[in-house]
């Protein structure tokens, strides 16, 4: 018999919801969970119409993080498939040229919270806990994590959450700045959404160029990126409507060109 699934997608207007649900294993992921989100990443990246994407998990757990069942029996050669399949999906996240929420209730650790860092922005339940705690097991976070992590909150505090397998609730998330709200939890989900759809009536190019542009923040070459999205723009539709329209002091429409 086939699995279940274990990501759901619900659309509303132009946001894209993708629920992870494996909730008897706290939504941790192993691999036929990995390829399901990558697909319906790949799915939404393709998909015009989508202007903005919601992640979310379930109320006890966003996700405990990878299957570490699957790993007791694993070969190395599947650990590194595991490995490279699930940094895939964290890139291919954080690339989506629309910008992506993820709604946070309950405990985000290990890869859980690793794929919450490649999402653009954070809402987060008073009851969520954050924490990369891979050094309990003997392991590094290999996602992505210390690098995405390291860059959000510095070498030190990063260096403090991992090397003690800590965890931040979402007050100190937000002090730290990985959570942008927090909201009790049953308005965790209607609040993402709801600031999703408010970002579909941005216009799409300008969002996808300021995501690239503060993703490659840090590099030397993220001058340069950021000079030539700018330049890029200028030539796009939605770049003129919004010039014009400001001139002509109207709401300005963007069509996505
Ligand atoms: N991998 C595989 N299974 C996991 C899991 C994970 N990362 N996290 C939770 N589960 C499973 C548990 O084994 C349990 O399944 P079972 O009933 O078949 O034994 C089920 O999810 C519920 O978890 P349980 O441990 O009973 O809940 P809890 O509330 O007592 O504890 C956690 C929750 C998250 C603290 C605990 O499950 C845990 O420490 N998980 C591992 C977290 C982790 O290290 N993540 C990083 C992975 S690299």
């Amino acid at each position: 018999m086939a699995e279940e699934p274990a990501v759901c997608a619900e659309r509303h207007g132009a946001v894209e919801m993708l629920v992870l649900d494996r909730p008897r294993k706290l939504n941790a992921f192993d691999l036929a969970m990995l390829t399901e989100l990558d697909a319906h990443l790949a799915r939404v990246a393709a998909d015009r119409d989508v202007r903005a994407a919601v992640l979310t998990g379930g109320s006890r757990a966003f996700s405990a993080g990878a299957d570490i069942r699957g790993y007791v029996d694993a070969s190395a050669v599947e650990l590194r498939r595991i490995a490279e399949t699930a940094g895939a999906v964290c890139h291919r996240l954080a690339a989506l040229p629309m910008p992506t929420i993820a709604a946070v209730r309950g405990l985000a650790l290990g890869g859980g919270f690793e794929v919450v860092l490649a999402c653009d922005l954070v809402v987060a339940a008073e009851d969520a806990s954050f924490g990369l705690p891979e050094t309990e097991l003997g392991l590094i976070p290999g996602w992505g994590g210390t690098q995405r992590l390291t860059r959000l909150i510095g070498v030190h505090r990063a260096l403090e959450l991992i090397l003690t397998a800590g965890r931040l609730d979402a007050a100190e998330a937000h002090r730290l700045g990985v959570v942008n709200r927090i909201r009790p939890a049953a308005d965790v989900v209607p609040d993402a959404l709801a600031w999703a759809e408010e970002l579909t009536h941005r216009a799409p190019h300008a969002l996808a160029a300021a995501k690239t542009a503060v993703r490659a923040a840090g590099t030397e070459s993220g001058f340069t990126v950021e000079r030539e999205l700018l330049l890029g723009l200028y030539a796009t539709a939605d770049g003129a409507e919004g010039v014009r329209a400001f001139a002509e002091k109207r709401k300005a429409v963007f069509g996505g060109r």
